[in-house]
């Protein structure tokens, strides 16, 4: 049985509600499968700086990003496709087919429609006929570790074998091209994994620990008010600035490296491990700044964090996952390696989890 413990993380107790799953005494959980999927479009800086006031200069100093892959807008690239690829590659490499999968946790927050979920749409498109619980989450960036979190519980109880859980997005249609500053920074693609009982005695592979986090009152960091049952879209705002995100970049910085550091020390507190002991350690892709800034407080070597931000950009709650899949794939990380997954985003949310791969 899962045991709930709370317990805040070091610098930000007092402002962090957090929900964390106690290491011992439950079965193991590993990570049987990853895949990723980027769209085909490739959009480098010069392209961007034809629609905005920017540089390529600008942009790789400030951020790191090179270029980002946008979806199509005609179909076949929109987030459940993405996760159809990518699903279908982690399941591949989990040797597993889509009916064997019990549970479906998809995080977005560019989601396909408004209904029905992303999760039961990529249900149908992985032809899986189970009638297995399917659900979105909302937690933006930290979306992918929320969902791993939810499914390492959810396996930990005994309430799933196995779950396949999903970042997707395509932030390419929620651009603010109104604001320079993050109209730069994102980018469309997905991550994927099957994550299951791991009932082998001699394997060591584990979900050791997960926590999570979040602090309601940084909502004006980021946010995009309009499109909801508070303010819907209508006509006079469909083509002005408050129909996109807004963000406060320079104050989301400052938060970002403290939250990602503190989240991750709390992950290893639990886990009872240290920074030295971690092999990976595989950040959220927001800016090569923030990266490096949380790397240092850390204590972690450069050759040690898994960094693409320069190719894909910040592709939200798919960074995570699909920097994971591509060290897996590149045979950066191997089995038994230990990583330290982090990440933040609107909300704020953030979360952290280490993992024997
Ligand atoms: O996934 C989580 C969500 N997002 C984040 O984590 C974003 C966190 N923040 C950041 O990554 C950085 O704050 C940004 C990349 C968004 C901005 O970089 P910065 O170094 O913090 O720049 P700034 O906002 O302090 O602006 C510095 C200058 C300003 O000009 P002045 O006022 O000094 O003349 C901006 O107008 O840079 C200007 N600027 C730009 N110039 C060229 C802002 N954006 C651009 C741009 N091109 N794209």
């Amino acid at each position: 049985m899962a045991r709930l413990k709370s317990e805040g993380p070091k610098k930000m107790a007092s402002t962090l509600s957090k929900h964390s799953l106690q290491p011992s005494k439950m079965p193991r959980v590993k990570i049987l499968g990853t895949g990723s999927f980027y769209p085909e479009r490739i959009v480098n800086n010069h392209e961007i700086s034809k629609k905005v006031d920017t540089s390529d200069e600008w942009i790789t100093e400030r951020t790191g990003i090179k270029q980002r892959r946008f979806s199509s807008p005609d179909g076949g690239e929109f987030p459940t496709d993405m996760a159809r690829s990518a699903s279908l590659t982690a399941l591949k490499n989990a040797g597993l087919t889509p009916n064997d999968i019990d549970l479906i946790i998809f995080a977005t927050f560019t989601p396909d429609h408004r209904l029905p979920s992303c999760a039961t749409i990529l249900q149908t498109k992985l032809g899986i006929t189970n009638q297995c619980a399917a659900l979105d989450i909302a937690a933006a960036c930290s979306g992918f570790v929320y969902a791993l979190s939810l499914a390492n519980a959810m396996i930990k109880s005994g309430a799933s074998q196995r779950t396949l859980i999903v970042g997707s997005e395509m932030l390419s249609r929620e651009l603010n091209w109104y604001d320079r500053a993050s109209c730069i920074l994102f980018g469309d693609g997905c991550g994927a994994a099957v994550v299951g009982v791991n009932n082998d005695p001699t394997d060591t592979s584990d979900i050791i620990s997960c926590t999570l986090a979040a602090d309601g009152t940084g909502r004006k960091f980021m946010e995009l008010e309009y499109g909801g049952t508070a303010y819907p879209l209508t006509a006079e705002i469909i083509d002005t600035p408050k129909r996109y995100m807004t963000m406060q970049g320079r104050e989301l910085f400052k938060v970002a490296v403290r939250t990602l550091a503190d989240i991750s020390f709390s992950a290893l507190k639990m886990a009872e491990l240290t920074v030295d002991q971690i092999d990976w350690l595989i950040p959220h892709q927001a800016n090569i700044r923030i990266i490096e800034a949380t790397g240092e407080r850390l204590g972690m070597p450069k050759e040690k964090v898994i960094v693409n931000i320069q190719e894909y950009g910040n592709t939200s709650a798919a960074t995570v996952p699909a920097a994971m899949d591509g060290a897996i794939s590149e045979g950066k990380i191997k089995r038994g390696d230990l990583l330290l997954l982090t990440a933040f985003g609107a909300g704020l949310t953030s979360g952290a989890a280490v993992i024997r791969y």
